[in-house]
């Protein structure tokens, strides 16, 4: 397994710390450059309907000045799709967006919501943006994604951060399931959501993850080492998770 995992880092609580306090400082591009000067090898953002973090100048600011691959997490909403076919990221994730949540909780029903989500898969893929589905585990979904035409999905890993003993166990092996199913449907597979230093080395592990996208765990570490040092520290895991075989 020689692949190297792609990381994703998730600037949105740099603009979380700096809208609690309006101005620029702490500022999201230079929180980019330095990400990607660490290792990250695109920057993920998610433009929310509220703005809570991330706002519309981040993401011209981040389009315009970041080489690097941007990822936008977005609503497929008709505003968002305006947004991503004028910013033009490298890639767009199709995230389900409630007002009253903290974080994004579960993934998209890409089953049960084609009828929406067909026209925007269509229209960001002619605009040259590489869509993902953020959608559970969950072979259903990932057959709707394949249907829909989406080159990738983004497994939520969120449920396997949050379990302890035997049912974390028997979420990396959905987990580990879905991976396998991605490859046999021809999706490009990504995992992320609630990802650390502590649980991260499974979900690198899996063969078929070609990257992981990772965020408040990483800002909140930079508190204590930088932003540098979280970085390539979860960087040299997943490397190292790669490197060695799955037991
Ligand atoms: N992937 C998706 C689709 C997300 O919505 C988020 C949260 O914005 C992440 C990854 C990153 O999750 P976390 O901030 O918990 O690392």
């Amino acid at each position: 397994m020689t692949e190297r995992l792609r990381l994703g880092v998730n600037i949105d609580h740099v603009a979380t710390l700096r809208n609690a306090r309006g101005g620029q400082h702490p500022d999201t591009v230079r929180a980019a450059r330095m990400a990607v000067a660490a290792g990250a090898d695109g920057i993920t953002i998610h433009l929310r309907e509220d703005r809570r973090h991330i706002r519309d100048d981040d993401v011209e600011r981040l389009a315009r000045e970041i080489t690097q691959p941007i990822n936008l997490e977005m609503a497929a909403t008709v505003e968002m799709v305006r947004i991503a076919v004028a910013a033009r990221p490298h890639a767009a994730c199709l995230v389900p967006e409630k007002r009253t949540e903290l974080t994004t909780e579960g993934g998209l029903d890409a089953a049960g919501l084609r009828g929406i989500l067909a026209p925007v898969v269509r229209t960001l893929a002619d605009a040259g943006i590489q869509v993902a589905l953020f959608v559970d585990p969950d072979e259903r979904q990932l057959k709707a994604a394949q249907e829909l035409g989406a080159p990738a999905v983004e497994l939520h890993t969120g449920t396997y951060c949050n379990a302890t003993g035997a049912a974390r166990a028997a979420e990396l092996t959905r987990l580990a399931c879905a991976a396998a199913a991605c490859a046999r449907l021809g999706l490009e597979c990504h995992a992320g959501h609630g990802l650390d230093f502590e649980n991260v080395a499974p979900i690198a592990g899996l063969p078929q993850v070609v990257e992981l996208n990772i965020g408040h765990f990483l800002v909140g570490e930079a508190l204590f080492v930088g932003l540098d040092q979280a970085i390539r520290r979860m960087r040299g895991i997943m490397d190292q998770a790669r490197a060695e075989p799955r037991r």
